[in-house]
């Protein structure tokens, strides 16, 4: 069955799913909500990540059958593999910015295929705004096609990046990328892996770089910014493990391994 498979049909299910299910959580703004922690009491959840992620399980076993759904908050399959279809999805990602500014969330969709990225959906809920890829087809902001990433100098580069990673942490020394922050023209940091990596894709951002990510939170970004000729790896320049979590970084191709080998692996003390 999946041989012949039209992927522009599942891409046209998905993009419409994605912004029924952007309307639940916008029409929920003035409901109560039911927040609790998970790991950390940074870590919240909420009555919403479930429902939504719910949604599209509903939606995809009864469309797709034979397709497998990996999800954030674990309702769909024990997904141990990536054989076949599998749908990587993180039903609200920037969870504490849903809960305390109600915007600058987003619902993360990618669609892979024996662990190759074959459909990338960002759906920024608040903004309206749906950054969108087929593999080979280039990139999208809504109707508008991405163009692909242009050269940048790190002088330039404005770079997304949390002040967690420059200050004491369990993952990475925070002397390390201390010189990068006061090279590039400047950071910022939004909350929400899933739209700062859609930036990087939008030439918004010229890189992202993160210590740990779960793959509901780059399976879309990652189609998103390899089609506009962007890299994603890991930090110190591995490719990204789909079943675990990682560390990321996401940048223009133009600087990727300077920062990698001068920053993260130090070859040019
Ligand atoms: C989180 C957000 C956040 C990132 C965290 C993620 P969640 O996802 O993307 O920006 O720094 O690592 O876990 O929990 O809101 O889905
Ligand atoms: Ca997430
Ligand atoms: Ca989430």
């Amino acid at each position: 069955m999946d041989s012949a498979l039209d992927w522009n049909k599942l891409d046209t299910y998905a993009k419409q799913w994605i912004k029924e299910a952007g309307n639940i959580i916008r029409n929920s703004f003035s409901s109560q909500l039911m927040i609790q922690t998970k790991t950390s009491p940074d870590d919240l959840v909420t009555n919403m990540d479930h429902e939504i992620e719910q949604f599209f399980i509903e939606r995809i076993t009864k469309n797709f059958p034979g397709h497998r759904i990996l999800g954030e908050e674990g309702v769909g399959d024990n997904v141990q593999t990536l054989v076949g279809i599998v749908w990587i999805i993180d039903p609200i990602d920037g969870t504490m910015n849903f809960v305390h500014q109600q915007r600058n969330f987003a619902i993360s969709i990618g669609i892979y295929e024996n662990g190759v990225g074959k459909i990338g959906l960002i759906f920024d809920v608040v903004s309206g705004d749906l950054y969108h890829a087929q593999k080979g087809q280039g990139a999208f902001l809504n109707d508008v096609s991405l163009p692909k990433l242009k050269n940048v100098k790190l002088e330039e580069a404005v770079i997304g990046i949390n002040a967690t990673w420059v200050t004491e942490n369990k993952r990475i020394d925070p002397t390390k990328l201390a010189p990068l922050i006061k090279r590039v023209r400047g950071t910022r940091s939004y909350g929400s892996a899933a739209i700062e990596l859609a930036y990087v894709a939008a030439g918004r951002l010229d890189a992202y770089i993160t210590m740990r990510l779960s793959p509901w939170d780059f399976a879309a970004g990652l189609v998103l910014i390899e089609e506009v000729g962007g890299l994603v790896t890991t930090i110190e320049g591995k490719s990204l493990k789909l079943l675990e979590q990682n560390s990321v970084f996401a940048s223009n191709a133009s600087f990727h391994d300077e920062v990698v080998d001068t920053y993260v692996l130090g070859k040019n003390e």
